[in-house]
């Protein structure tokens, strides 16, 4: 990651200073560059105030937070932006103003910096055409509070080149973004539904279908949020969605043009009065509209090409926090209801539904795997950012076709597999599993788990080698998944862990057999036991990674084990990787019924590494015991049958569903049964 230390902002207001205080908080130097020094000041001072509140809320230790601060320069003089690797304008909103900076950033960068803009009104293309180099500029449409809100919208042109969208994704990625990719149309994705369903909320006022009391109560109930459309506008400024609204109401006419109740209250320079009693009687009416507004313009803007199904639904979840998208709320209700709303509403200004929606009767179903091919090297990305691409049914059929289709096919060499936005796969979804106990369905489990196997089982088992492509934390199914491919290539961002045993579990989707294949028995217990996190650099060293690069250098490793072809059956090493004999020694030796029983650690460390151990679930260890050793001797297929077989066992233990459901709520209690 050397080659990204370095990131710009050109202008430290609202937007400018958070962009700035979040790549900074994710380690990268940042130069923050304004029109004079009381701008950059009031910027700082933003910043400042904001990571204190973090600091009082504990999510940043004084030093953390002093240290984040020490990474912002901030700068009037634009020679130092040749030191950057990309670059976000968040100047005034002015389209003059903006193509000034572009002109100069043009001028002022390294041949293969990429040059964004926060702009929210304006097409890119414009700021892109007053550059030398178009080929360099891309939107990147942040949301309010940029240092909070993990959201991102990156907007190419028909000029953007590959290696400059590669890059500003990269970097989204790298500042913990959860980039969605939209074309250069006016409210992009999520403001182009997000702002009708605003000035919805005021037509309803205006037309008296209810008051702002019971629109309020009606828009969260109908879309489970804690603010409703008045109190965001107050909260964001109403200004802003005037604004807005004016913007998509030049471009797309009568529908998307502001209500002149919102003109009207922007002139009386007030809030919005949110206090009254909810009329319940006219809730469902208000519910109605606003789904159909919603149901109508995402719609739309998926048939014009602006964004897909997926990333509408992303952007709702995670830059509005709707729990559900625009899509999913769909299916809930029905599609064939959702048409009827999306048509009711749009028939005042001659909008029919659109053509993805009209006449529809099977739900939609989101592409939940991606297949990208490049240079004969052919990627499945899972696409579930907001999961941190958790693992459920849906996903696991989804690689598993997608797979099929990839392994068929003679174009290409290599398969990667890799997951969007921070993650690579946090593990399976644990609320599947807690809500199988409780119908006591486990065996759909088993049957879910012995799928997964067979798809995993697929990957050495293709013609062309198989990469994981580790580019963000993995844990649990995660990391078993990793295992299963023949190389790991794994970046800075990279992580494994098997936290099984501590939710009252084992590693049931190889973890047990093919870890100590990488790294040997007691190196695989000791993290199999204690659920210690791995990094990469210890992976690296372990030989858990095959090759440990940054990203600039992920497609030539790529290239080098592709060359390599595949790896052929692992065996067991019987020798402990070396700079590891100390965190294996107690596994060597002693056994799960020993260490429960109280064995005492030959120094400090090694008796912390026990009282871990002693923390987490007796029979999860004690399977995972057996299945590692008899890793030592068995053969794939025969140790993958032997860890489906304890499943039934150990799902149905009282450990497993404690673990299971106080995750992430308390520390669970294990019984030992
Ligand atoms: N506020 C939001 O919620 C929001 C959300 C998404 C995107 N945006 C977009 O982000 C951009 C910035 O918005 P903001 O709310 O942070 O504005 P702001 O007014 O708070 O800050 C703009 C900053 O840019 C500086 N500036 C102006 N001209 C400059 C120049 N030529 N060189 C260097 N600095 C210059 C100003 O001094 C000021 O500090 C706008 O394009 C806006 O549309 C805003």
């Amino acid at each position: 990651m050397s080659d990204l230390r370095t990131l710009a902002v050109v202008g430290a207001g609202n937007m400018g200073s958070g962009i700035a205080q979040k790549m900074a908080t994710e380690g990268f130097r940042v130069l923050l560059v304004d029109l004079n020094e009381a701008q950059l000041d009031r910027g700082l001072a933003g910043i400042k105030k904001t990571l204190e509140e973090g600091v009082a809320r504990k999510i940043f230790r004084p030093e953390q937070a002093q240290a984040i601060l020490g990474r912002i320069e901030k700068t009037t003089d634009w020679s130092a932006l040749s030191a950057a690797e990309l670059v976000v304008e968040a100047v005034f909103e002015d389209l003059g103003v903006k193509q000034e900076v572009f002109r100069r950033l043009g001028e002022a960068t390294k041949p293969d910096c990429v040059l964004g803009s926060n702009t929210s009104s304006f097409y890119v293309r414009d700021l892109a055409a007053v550059t030398k180099h178009p080929e360099r500029v891309v939107g990147l449409h942040y949301f309010y509070h940029p240092a909070k809100n993990r959201l991102v919208e990156v907007i190419p042109t028909k000029h953007t080149s590959k290696a400059a969208l590669a890059k500003a994704n990269a970097v989204q990625a790298a500042i913990s973004k959860t980039a969605i990719t939209c074309a250069d149309a006016p409210g992009f994705v999520v403001n182009r539904y997000f702002v009708p369903w605003l000035n919805e909320a005021v037509r309803l006022l205006d037309e008296g279908v209810a008051d702002i009391a019971t629109i309020e109560a009606a828009s969260k109930d109908a879309f489970g949020v804690g603010m409703g459309p008045f109190e965001l506008m107050n909260v964001t400024g109403v200004p802003i969605a005037l604004h807005a609204a004016s913007t998509l109401g030049r471009e797309f006419g009568a529908f998307y043009a502001p209500s002149p109740r919102l003109k009207a209250q922007v002139e009386s320079k007030q809030n919005w009065t949110l206090e009254g009693a909810v009329d319940a009687s006219k809730k469902q009416a208000v519910a109605d509209r606003l789904l159909g507004v919603t149901f109508l313009v995402a719609g739309a803007l998926v048939v014009e090409g602006v964004g897909s199904i997926e990333d509408t639904d992303i952007g709702a979840r995670v830059g509005l926090r709707w729990p559900k998208g625009p899509f999913e709320l769909m299916n809930r209700l029905g599609v064939e209801k959702a048409a009827a709303l999306a048509a009711a509403t749009g028939k005042p200004y001659a909008l029919a539904a659109p053509k993805i929606l009209a006449g529809r009767t099977a739900p939609f179903t989101f592409r939940l795997v991606e297949t990208t091919v490049e240079d004969r090297v052919l990627t499945l990305s899972i696409n579930r950012p907001d999961a941190l691409n958790a693992l459920n049914e849906e996903v696991m059929k989804q690689l598993d076709q997608a797979f099929d289709a990839a392994a068929a096919r003679t174009d290409v060499d290599t398969i990667v597999i890799a997951g969007k936005g921070k993650a690579f796969i946090a593990g399976a979804d644990i609320r599947y599993f807690v809500k199988r106990i409780e119908s006591k369905k486990i065996d759909e489990i088993v049957a879910f788990t012995r799928k997964g196997h067979e798809t995993l089982l697929k990957f050495a088992k293709a013609r062309q080698p198989v990469i994981a492509l580790l580019d963000g934390l993995s844990l649990g199914g995660g990391s078993e998944l990793a295992l299963a491919c023949d190389y790991i290539v794994a970046t800075k961002k990279g992580s494994f862990g098997f936290p099984e045993t501590g939710i009252g579990i084992y590693p049931g989707l190889g973890g047990t057999q093919r870890l100590s294949r990488r790294i040997g028995v007691p190196l695989a217990k000791s993290f199999i036991y204690t659920g210690n996190g791995i990094g990469v650099d210890a992976a690296a060293k372990m030989g858990l990674v095959d090759r440990l690069v940054d990203h600039d250098h992920v497609g030539t490793a790529v290239k080098e084990l592709t060359a390599k072809g595949k790896p052929g059956v692992r065996k067991t090493p019987t020798t402990v990787p070396v700079g590891f004999e100390k965190i294996a020694a107690p596994f060597a030796t002693k056994s799960v019924d020993a260490i429960l029983g109280g064995a005492a650690g030959a120094d400090a460390d090694e008796q912390k590494q026990l009282d871990r151990v002693r923390q987490k679930a007796p029979v999860a260890l004690r399977i995972a015991e057996k299945l590692i050793d008899a890793s030592a001797s068995n053969t794939l297929a025969d140790g993958v049958e032997a860890e489906l077989a304890h499943l039934t066992q150990i799902f149905a233990t009282a450990d497993a569903y404690e673990g299971l459901s106080t995750l992430g709520k308390s520390k669970p209690v294990f019984k030992g049964s």
